[in-house]
């Protein structure tokens, strides 16, 4: 357990520094994202978590310019990670997708750039339809992110939604080993096994849904932050249930990326540095309940090579 209060970065196997929370920005809005961005900014966040497929790589790339541009921040101050979508997986469409990110968050490089998931859709998909999916080739997409890497357009290259199993198959071909395993991970599904594993192989394992992907309606899991244990140690600690929370992960040596489009909750969020959970807390979270909440079901088809939720997670559901 890392204890002492200030975590504010974890530094990779690339010798670079990752900042320890990062802003979220799956499912948040146009309009709203930009707003959230510059507010998490101007709060101190200094790492952005984007994606292609979360469609508002535009907006977020138009408030950065725009924060450079006023003097509230460098370029070289921020961490901004994106993810190559299922569609770009060909090698010969990889540099092309990276490209389209950099334009549209106006940017000559990222700090880190992911394979999203494990899935491969035909080039050009716009929806999970199962006759758009085709067999990933993990090996030769990461061929083709490593030549990013090189390039030096990603400073850091890496892998997200990766089981045990498909780390360990990747790490059996890879010529530069991934920085990152972005997964789901919070006091309701811990990963310790994966988490584990990256830390003997120096892959740093980053977390997403810290707060449980509360506010994901479709998904069927429960909300974390009404859990008694983690209500009990926040009421004894003086902080919020999503505070004691994220402020688990960091303690648990993960980076963590929090979503909120409040300004208030970002603010909550990363009031999570000068204090800590002291042992005896800490503890109490193994009697947690485990349960994934992203179990991935969309991409289980009859043309998917996963014809089940277990086969995607190799077993770790
Ligand atoms: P909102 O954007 O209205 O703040 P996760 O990061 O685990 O996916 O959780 C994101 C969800 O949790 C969003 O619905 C977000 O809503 C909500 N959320 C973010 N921060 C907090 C907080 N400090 N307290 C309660 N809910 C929060």
């Amino acid at each position: 357990m890392a204890s002492e209060s200030q975590i504010s970065f974890f530094t990779l196997n690339t010798a670079a520094k990752i900042p320890s929370v990062g802003l979220g920005t799956w499912q948040a809005a146009e309009g709203l994202v930009g707003n959230a961005v510059a507010a998490a900014i101007k709060i101190g966040y200094r790492h952005i978590d984007c994606a292609r497929d979360y469609g508002n790589e535009k907006e977020i790339g138009s408030v950065l310019k725009q924060l450079f541009e006023e003097g509230v921040v460098k370029r070289e101050d921020l961490w901004i990670t994106s993810k190559l979508w299922c569609s770009d997986h060909a090698p010969e469409d990889v540099p092309a997708a990276l490209d389209r990110t950099l334009e549209d968050l106006q940017l000559d490089y990222l700090d880190l750039y992911l394979i999203h998931w494990p899935v491969r859709l035909k080039h050009g998909s716009t929806d999970l339809a199962p006759e758009n999916f085709v067999a990933p080739d993990i090996p030769s997409t990461w061929k083709a992110m490593e030549e990013l890497y090189d390039s030096g357009k990603a400073r850091a290259i890496g892998v997200s939604n990766l089981s045990t199993k498909k780390l360990e198959d990747l790490l059996e071909v890879a010529r530069i080993t991934p920085a990152v395993n972005q997964v789901e991970c919070h006091p309701g599904w811990q990963q310790n096994k994966l988490h584990e594993f990256c830390e003997s192989k120096g892959i740093h394992l980053s977390g997403y849904s810290p707060l449980g992907s509360r506010g994901t309606t479709w998904l069927k899991g429960g909300d974390i932050l009404e859990n008694p244990i983690l209500k009990e140690i926040a009421e004894e600690l003086g902080k919020t249930p999503a505070q004691v929370a994220l402020r688990w992960g960091l303690q648990k040596g993960h980076s963590i990326l929090p979503k909120s489009t409040s300004e208030s909750r970002i603010k909550e969020n990363f009031d999570i540095f000068d204090w800590s959970i002291p042992e005896d807390m800490f503890a109490k979270f193994s009697e947690f309940e485990q349960a994934r909440v992203l179990r991935g079901e969309m991409f289980i088809n009859e043309n998917s090579v996963y014809r089940s939720v277990e086969e995607l997670w190799d077993g770790e559901i």
